[in-house]
Order: structure tokens, then sequence, then C-alpha cells
């Protein structure tokens, strides 16, 4: 052994890595929280059982079978429903102490208000079971799957969602919040927003490309924020919960050395910033420079701006509304502006900024996944630094395969992540978990079956659909159990 790193603090380890001829050894601080995730239409499957409405992802499937990859859909998906305690016992079998799964909003409200008692059942079981186990719920309470009732009224881009949508949230405290005490209010509202109200994509029935994403976006704030005051105020002295918000986060390089250094930190802070400066930075409100864009169009436009103007009492209302931030996070990307003929999103547009990939990066199956694990490291940097280093979960992370039983890739990607992830923590970031994305191969979105994100696979043409581990499913026994790895 050579190389030794281990330092010693008060006779404490305090440094978590040291290495061994051709590998290094990463230990794991003792407290550090290993979690797996799931969404509720992504595995749940009874799309229509014991009264449960339908979701826009229901519609959307079955309308437009030809808009997913193997024109398939999450009516039974992974079934769930009925095999959840599978899903338990494969958590446990792995030595996992906390589950994030998402509750599916129109399996406990049908239209808009009514309580389903039998979906309230479900998840009460769930978190039972999981309690049983030793196994702390982490509960998303937006996944995506907007019930379709809301969304005839227009989704996210009309205000009257976050009264809906504080109805809900209150019924989920009233009867879960003595057992759940980590609750994220949304799972990606930047894919949501732009995908579902820019480009109208994923099942929404509003497309307005360039005015849906900033209403959506505006109202899943206030709608967080809302949340977060009603817990506050009326359940926190009793259940003692955290109440977060999960964000898709990536870190940006320079294309080439043109590109200067003020460009790539102002593309983190238009990108990353867009819901990250109203709940996260000091003063509060959208990032300066998006503002700045979209008064300036709003002139060449002649219209209001179409970013919605958020008032001080707003981003009052909206600032330091988080107990802690959970990052997800797959890739990064190198940045430059934007030239004539590329096809891009409206947003890109807005914010003028095109990405590309190296070629010598790592690439799983779908056309995002190069694997950056420097980025994830570099984003945590930056998160600690801009927004003076907010207590972090990273939510998700994970590797698309085929469905190789043998994902050798995956166990390589997870090594590369929870490094640099641990790397962070060592300097300074207030990590305090790492969830892998996902427990079970599952519906995933519009590449339907034909993407395998588990860590079990799911045996779907079986009526049992058995969960079977594969090997990076052992690899984080092992690593959870002794607390270090080799990478
Ligand atoms: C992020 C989403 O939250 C999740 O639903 C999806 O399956 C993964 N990314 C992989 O694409």
């Amino acid at each position: 052994m050579h190389g030794i790193l281990t330092t010693f603090f008060m006779s404490t380890i305090v440094k978590i890595s040291y290495t061994c001829e051709n590998s290094t050894t990463i230990e794991i601080p003792e407290d550090f929280i290993f979690s797996a995730s799931t969404s509720a239409y992504q595995i749940e499957g009874a799309w229509n059982e014991d009264g449960k409405s339908p979701s826009v992802w229901d519609t959307y499937t079955h309308n437009h079978p030809e808009k997913i990859a193997d024109h398939s859909n999450g009516d039974i998906a992974a079934d769930s429903y009925h095999f959840y305690k599978k899903d338990v016992e494969a958590l446990k079998s792995i030595g996992f102490k906390q589950y994030r799964f998402s509750i599916s909003w129109p399996r406990v409200i049908i239209n808009g208000t009514k309580i389903n008692q039998k979906g309230i059942d479900y998840y009460n079981n769930l978190i039972n079971e999981l309690i049983s186990n030793g196994i702390q719920p982490a509960v998303t309470m937006y996944h995506w799957d907007i019930p379709q009732y809301l969304q005839d009224l227009g989704g996210f881009a009309n205000p009257i969602i976050s009264q809906y949508f504080e109805f809900y949230a209150n019924v989920l405290f009233t009867n879960f919040g003595d057992r759940v005490k980590i609750w994220m209010t949304f799972n990606e509202p930047l894919t949501n927003c732009i995908g579902e109200y820019g480009e109208g994509r994923s099942g929404a029935s509003v497309r307005a490309p360039g005015v849906g994403e900033y209403l959506c976006g505006h109202h899943v704030l206030i709608s967080h924020a809302n949340v977060y005051h009603l817990y506050k105020e009326k359940f926190y002295k009793k259940q003692k919960g955290e109440i977060g918000i999960s964000l898709n986060l990536r870190y940006n390089y320079p294309k080439d050395e043109v590109i200067t250094k003020d460009f790539v930190m102002r593309s983190l802070d238009l990108v990353n910033g867009w819901f990250l400066n109203p709940i996260f930075s000091k003063n509060g409100g959208y990032p300066e420079e998006l503002v700045k864009i979209f008064e300036q169009k709003s002139i060449e436009e002649g219209i209001w701006s179409r970013l919605p103007i958020m008032s001080e009492e707003l981003k009052k209302k909206i600032k330091g509304t988080a107990d802690f931030l959970g990052v997800n996070y797959y890739t990064s990307r190198y940045v430059a502006p934007i030239t004539h003929g590329e096809n891009l999103n409206k947003f890109d547009y807005d914010t003028g900024i095109s990405y590309s990939m190296d070629k010598n990066w790592y690439k799983g199956i779908t056309a995002w996944a190069y694997s950056v694990p420097d980025g994830l490291h570099d984003l945590l940097i930056w998160i600690r630094e801009k927004y003076e280093n907010p207590k972090i979960m990273i939510t998700e992370n994970g590797w698309t395969d085929s469905g190789e039983m043998n994902d050798f890739d995956r166990i390589k990607y997870i090594k590369d992540h929870l490094a640099a992830v641990l790397k962070a923590k060592e300097e300074n970031c207030n990590i305090i978990g790492y969830t892998v994305w996902s427990l079970i191969d599952n519906f995933e979105w519009s590449e339907g079956y034909t993407v395998h994100l588990g860590i079990f696979a799911v045996n779907m043409s079986s009526p049992e659909k058995e969960r079977i581990p594969k090997r990076s499913a052992r690899f984080l026994k092992d690593l959870i159990a002794n607390k270090k790895f080799e990478i």
C-alpha cells in the first residue's frame, strides 16, 4: 500500500480515501444515507383500480401509443400497487435505510378535491411496511403524473393549480405526516415544465413554447412555497419533518477556448438558477440575468415579459422555503452561444445557450446519458459557493442500459459518481446521502420499457413480477455493509 491519504484529527478519521497498487479505496462516513428511488406512474400500474382517476400519462399513452418507443404504457408496469412488499423486500435485502417514492396525486384525490380512501390505504400500507422494515420513507408529492382533471384546467399553466396542490399536500400531511418526515414537493420541474408546457411533449394538453414553461415554473414555485408554509404553520410542531424539492441540475464546461468563464457562469445561473435562485439565494427571485433577458425581449416583442414578474412580496414568500435541496444528477454539457439552425427548445433559444457533448465521454443508451462524474463534483462546489452551502441529498443518479444483468457499466457509473459526491463532501459541501435511480426497472417515459435504469430487473412477463437483483444491486449491498468501495 502506498500514498496513504488517511489523516487523523483528534483520533478521528477525517479523510476517506487511500490508494493500493492500481485502485483507491474510498471509505464512506458512518452517517451517510443510502437510498433508492422510483416514481408512482413508472412502477405502480393499477392505473384505474380502486377509484384511481386518470393522470395525463394515462391519457397520453392511451391516446398516442405511437409516441412511446415500444408503444407501451404504465397500466401495469412493475405492478407495485399489488407487489409493494416485493419492493420493500428488495430495499431491505440491499440494506437501504431510505426509500424515495412518489405519491400518485390522481390516486388519492379525484376531481381536484375528493379524497379516495383506497388510495390513502395503499400508501399507508406501503409506509407501514417500510417503517416496520427499518426503512425511512422519503416522499415526492408530484412526479409528473398530474390528474387529467387538473390538466384540463390548464395544469401548471393556470395559477389556480397552487390551491389544488395545497389541498393535496394538506391531505398528505394529515394522513401520512405522522410517519413521513422527508417530503419533496416537486421532482425536476425544469424537465416537466419545458417538456409538458413548452414542447407539449409528454402528455400535457398545453403546448405553448416560450410561454407555457415559464408559467408552469412560476406556479410550481408558488405551489412549493405555499406547501412549505402550510407545513411549517400547521404541521411542523407535531410532525417535525423536512420539506425540500428535487431539481435536475448539471454543470457546464466551455465548448472551446473562445468561450469565456463569464459565459459559462452565466449559463449556470440561467439554467440551474431558474428554480434554485428563487428558493435558495439570499435575495430570492429569478436570476437577474434571466429577468434582464425577458425585459429586453418584452421590448422587442411588444408584450409583457414572458417570464412572469415576481413581486418583492412573492420573492420573500418563496425565498428560504426548503430544508434541503434534492439534486438529481445524470450528466453535464459543453456550452456555447447559439448559432442559427440549431434544433433547440424555446428555453434554450431564450437563454441563448447551445449544448454539446464530448464524444470521449462514456455513454449510456439514451441521447442524454453521458457519464460526467466531475460535473457532479463541480456542480456541488458551485452550489456550495453560490447558495451558502445548503443541505443536499442526491435524490437521483443512474445509468441507462438495455437490461444487462451483469451491469458493470452501471457499477462503474455509480462508483465514479459516488466518489465525486464524497470528494465534494470532504470539501465541506453539506451532503447527507446518495439515492440511486432506480430501485427497479420501470416505465421510462417516452422510452417505455426499452431503457433500463434499475438495480433490480422486474420479470415483466410473469404475473408475479419478480424483482431480480442485478450485479449492481449486489455491489451496493457490499458497499453499504462495508462502508467502502474500490475505484
Ligand atoms: C429523472 C426522472 O425524475 C425520472 O422519472 C426518470 O426516470 C429518470 N430521470 C431517468 O430518465
